[in-house]
């Protein structure tokens, strides 16, 4: 922020609080619209499909005769429904929003929606980065503040510019203007009871198109049971929403057209379908998953390169000489297998590297014009991982750019130059999961993609379609070990610590399973290269200790053995996944859970699934919250 603009006097106050921390929000939900009816109901539903982004407050506010009315509760929907039920609420316009807060606690005041004056009411995503400033000047003006959150600025601002005449939508023109950061927002005043005004500001936004009105939602998912219409917002974008209609204009206040999207989302896509959580219902549909990540990419054992990554990616993967691959928690752990492939001689045999988004942004990274980067993520929203992909961009703008993503019209699908979707449907869960077979799967065939460019032998790349095709069926077997590994459950579920070791593209198998574990069932639990038990963590192992470990029938199986063999001879509890062809010494204190036979090489992809079902068991026996683990969100869109 410029200091300048300030009177003298505050200049100290605001060089003082921009050394300050802005409150952090991460993926808060908004929904807001004008309807021909009341539309409270409508949003209080929408509002529902968004809790997966996980939460600890909600609120709603809309334009009744009274003027602004907003009911704010701590705590679930569910009580926001309850608060609605005892102070009825009936509007044709409105707006709600669930808050998960990392900064600033969670609590009614500082629940969205934020009204100025009883003006002026705003839900907001993202970070107002310039937010203790902006107080500063507000307070000057005589606004009072009744939270802690960065937002509350916005409604003042807003307010401000209002109370000057004019409409809604320039009031908001000109507040955003002055704010920095990143932030979605959705705004309604006393005197409009037909209009929100909302803006996208590198925080996403999409406008659903209803019969009976329009609408606004932090994703599509919100609105997918009133339509399948959607505009996708960019960033800048101020969009002035009535009931019959909709303009939307771009940063610089231009009038423009956005194109329509119809959205292939079902509202079965996002219901649990007759399972107990979502979670389970994704691990369930890994088969279906992973054969539309195939269908149509591939065929007479050859990757279609053109269907899957674009018609520019020919030319792009020829030119490539290195792949760095970039990503966070579960979408990191999947390029850790990649690695493998990549590098393997009798493959792509290109050098591969891998990072963790947040740490590879900040080393001052080297960028080479042939390098191919790799962006990988569900969401297609993470921020990090974003920032990563605007950093390469603007860094080196010859370098090429893929996203292996799973929503479309998603930030990431939009910024990168090729985009492979992997069309796993919604992932609710906020344990990842069918995200990451389905990565793996198209990780396989950026693989051989680039092998065909590198020397790779057509009987290889034939070979391994015919290995890729077996998966689904493959994953299907591994679902039928869902009894074996509930029975599990509740002798797992008494323990506070577990160990996770695996070899080879096995060890990055073993990291996932134990993020599952340690992120549903909250046992701390930790993964390793087999190879390091002794190196360190063998001195944890004694006979509370579970040991878990992923052996498939490779060649490093009989090294995996004799480290199994430290871990029993200290008494340690081990549980082996493993091929049937894998010789294991039974002793009392050793479980085998016999895997599917599976092609070695596109092993980790089936291998993981038991893995995410013991996880999923304990959290179920420990009573946890398996869909909205405490303290997670889905998707983690501010750094
Ligand atoms: C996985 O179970 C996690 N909840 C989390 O690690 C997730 O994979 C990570 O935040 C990255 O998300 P993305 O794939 O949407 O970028």
């Amino acid at each position: 922020m410029d200091g300048d603009r300030f009177p003298p006097s505050l200049r100290k106050v605001i060089t003082d609080v921009l050394k300050q921390q802005p409150e952090k929000k991460i993926m808060c939900g908004i929904v807001g619209g004008v309807s021909n009816t009341n539309v409270i109901p409508i949003l209080i539903d929408g509002l529902e499909r968004l809790e997966y982004r996980g939460y600890d407050s909600a609120g709603v506010a809309a334009v009744t005769p009274e003027g602004i009315s907003c009911l704010r509760r701590l705590g679930k929907i569910e009580v926001l429904r309850e608060a609605l039920e005892e102070n009825p609420m009936s509007a044709l316009a409105g707006i709600v929003h669930t808050r998960w807060a990392t900064h600033g606690k969670p609590s009614e005041k500082n629940a969205h929606p934020h009204v100025s004056q009883a003006a002026i009411a705003v839900v907001h995503n993202g970070i107002i980065e310039n937010h203790v400033a902006l107080r500063a000047v507000l307070r000057e003006k005589a606004y009072e503040f009744s939270s802690d959150t960065d937002t509350e600025v916005i409604a003042h601002l807003v307010n401000e510019q209002w109370k000057g005449g004019g409409s809604l939508l320039s009031a908001v023109q000109n507040a955003v203007q002055e704010l920095e950061g990143a932030y979605s927002i959705a705004v309604i005043s006393k005197n409009d009871p037909e209009n929100i005004v909302a803006v996208r500001m590198k925080s996403p936004l999409v406008i659903g198109i209803g019969k009976n009105g329009n609408f606004v939602a932090s994703d599509v998912s919100a609105l997918i049971s009133i339509t399948n219409q959607f505009v996708y917002l960019e960033d800048g974008d101020v969009a002035d929403i009535y009931q019959a209609h909709f303009v939307v204009y771009d940063k610089t206040g231009k009038k423009v057209e956005r194109p329509i999207k119809v959205s292939d989302l079902s509202p079965e896509d996002v219901s649990r379908g007759g399972f107990l959580h979502f979670m389970q219902k994704e691990i369930h549909e890994q088969p279906d998953a992973v054969s539309r990540v195939l269908d149509g990419r591939v065929k007479d054992g050859k990757v279609l390169i053109e269907e899957a990554f674009g018609n520019k990616a020919a030319k792009i993967f020829a030119r490539t000489e290195a792949v760095q691959i970039i990503a966070c928690g579960t979408s990191h752990y999947s390029s850790l297998v990649a690695r493998y492939w990549m590098e393997m001689e009798s493959l792509a045999d290109i050098p591969c590297h891998v990072d963790v988004a947040s740490e590879w942004r900040y080393r001052n990274p080297r960028l080479h014009s042939r390098t191919l980067y790799v962006f990988i993520s569900q969401s297609g929203e993470t921020a990090d991982t974003l920032a990563c992909l605007n950093m390469v961009k603007e860094g080196k703008p010859e370098a090429h750019t893929i996203t292996i993503c799973n929503v479309p019209e998603s930030s990431m699908t939009r910024e990168a130059e090729l985009t492979f979707l992997t069309k796993a449907g919604a992932e609710i869960g906020v344990a990842s999961t069918k995200a990451f077979t389905t990565q793996l799967a198209a990780l396989m065939l950026l693989t051989l993609a680039l092998g065909r460019t590198r020397g790779m032998t057509a009987k290889k790349e034939a070979e391994v379609i015919v290995s890729l095709l077996t998966v689904p069926e493959k994953l299907r077997e591994a679902l039928l070990l869902d009894g074996e590994l509930r029975l599990l459950a509740p002798g797992f579920g008494k323990k506070e610590h577990a160990l996770y070791l695996g070899r080879g593209s096995e060890y990055p198998i073993a990291l996932e399973g134990s993020l599952k574990m340690k992120e549903i069932s909250y046992i701390h639990a930790e993964g390793y290269p087999a190879g390091e038990l002794k190196h360190g963590p063998l001195a944890l192992v004694n006979e509370e200790m579970p040991v878990i470990a992923v052996a498939p029938n490779d060649v490093l199986v009989e090294k995996l053995q004799s480290n199994l063999k430290e871990v029993r001879a200290r008494n340690g509890q081990l549980f082996i996944f493993a091929s049937p062809d894998v010789k294991i010494d039974l002793d009392e204190g050793t479980t085998v859970i016999a895997l599917p036979r599976v092609d070695e090489l596109v092993a980790p992809i089936v291998y993981v699934v038991p893995l995410q079902l013991l996880a999923y068991h304990v959290a179920v026996a420990r009573g946890n919250n398996v869909d909205q683990p405490r303290n997670l969100a889905k998707s983690v869109t501010v750094e």
